[in-house]
């Protein structure tokens, strides 16, 4: 296992729809230890794959911070089927740092994924990890959190983001390998 370099705001990697996984082989499974450990270092509550630079739908989830008995989590080719209610927290992202917004989403959500081993799920989430899986899901669709709050707050943040995004774009491109 090894932890891996956070993708930052700004890398087109992250506006990508990410490719469905087919394979359920050694190669996914060492992906998603990866990102458990990347996630784990870096004390974020989920990951998704583009993050650490692979353009593949699957994210992890830190589930010991919301129920301690629980073991870190991957969601492979996550679809949200069901929503209801409303809610407003607070949010970050590890590839957008020191940026923290209020989102509106909805509260519970039904979703079907795939475990590591390809058998398929589905799972009814309230609360955080509601929260949490909506956010990585909208990763593995190009989405970013900060395109959920307003125009005028986004143009408050712009000079932040652009500081973000020029200073990921002097780092060295994104390597596949490790
Ligand atoms: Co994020």
């Amino acid at each position: 296992m090894a932890v891996r370099k956070i993708v930052k705001y700004g890398q087109p990697i992250l506006r990508q729809k990410t490719n469905p996984v087919t394979e359920f082989d050694d190669e996914i499974r060492h992906l998603a230890e990866d990102m458990v450990e990347t996630m784990h270092e870096a004390e974020g509550i989920g990951l998704a794959a583009p993050q650490v630079g692979e353009s593949k739908a699957l994210c992890v989830v830190n589930l010991e911070l919301i129920d301690e008995t629980a073991e870190p989590k991957a969601y492979i080719n996550p679809k949200i089927v069901a929503d209801d209610g409303t809610s407003t927290l607070e949010e970050g992202c590890l590839s957008i740092p020191d940026i923290r917004e209020d989102i509106t989403r909805p509260e519970s959500i039904t979703v079907k994924y795939q475990d590591i081993n390809g058998e398929e799920h589905e799972e009814q989430c309230v609360g955080m990890l509601a929260r949490v899986l909506q956010h990585e899901i909208d990763h593995l669709n190009g989405i970013l959190f900060i395109d959920r709050i307003s125009p005028m707050r986004r143009k408050l943040l712009s000079k932040k983001l652009k500081k973000i995004a020029s200073e990921s774009s002097f780092e060295a491109p994104v390597s596949t390998s490790g």
